[in-house]
């Protein structure tokens, strides 16, 4: 299986990031692309913008890093309630190329951790909500809650039931 793993967020120590990759290594044998936004440099979306310099080939290569994978693994950031910027705004470029849903159709295993207790719920529930719009077939949500105290570097989820959890889904998405 082809797996695109996005950390939904922009910052070098995303924990989205790390749940992310640590659920696509979850997949044996996947061939796992990882999407890291800290590393991707886009002006912000304006209409003005775009039709100044037309759309970034970084929006461009991940529209087709999209296109070719079977399934996407993303976890979602909560930045006051919402997504992070540097997701919004990569989505928002993506969304803007012709003819195109941004998601195109493809499976989607929708999560999102946070360092508190309500494992970024609302950012969730948002994106529940848009991204079926937006082209993206949810197959699964999962969120994990207090990240620090339920994940470890090197090891991945050490709370044995949320692995469970997680494992269950994993296992359901394969088939
Ligand atoms: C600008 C900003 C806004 C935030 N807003 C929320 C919030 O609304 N809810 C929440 O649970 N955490 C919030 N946080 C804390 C994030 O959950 C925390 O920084 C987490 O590490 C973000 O995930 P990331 O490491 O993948 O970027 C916020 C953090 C920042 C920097």
């Amino acid at each position: 299986m082809n797996i695109l793993s996005i950390g939904g967020s922009n910052s070098k120590i995303s924990i989205n990031r790390l749940l992310a990759n640590f659920t696509a290594s979850l997949f044996e044998n996947a061939e796992i692309t990882i999407v890291d936004l800290s590393t991707i440099n886009l002006p912000i979306y304006s209409v003005d913008k775009e039709n100044e310099i037309g759309i970034p080939i970084e929006a461009l290569t991940f529209a087709h890093q999209i296109d070719q994978t079977e399934l996407i693994i993303i976890s979602l950031a909560e930045n006051n309630g919402s997504f992070n910027v540097g997701l919004k705004n990569l989505l928002d470029w993506t969304s803007r190329i012709k003819d195109r849903k941004t998601f195109n159709d493809k499976n989607m295993l929708l999560m999102a951790t946070s360092p508190g207790a309500r494992g970024a719920a609302s950012v969730m529930e948002h994106a529940k909500n848009v991204f079926p719009h937006v082209g993206a077939n949810l197959v699964a949500t999962y969120s994990l809650p207090n990240f620090y105290q339920n994940f470890e570097v090197g090891k991945g989820i050490t709370n044995t039931p949320e692995l469970d959890k997680l494992k269950i889904i994993v296992s359901d998405i394969k088939g």
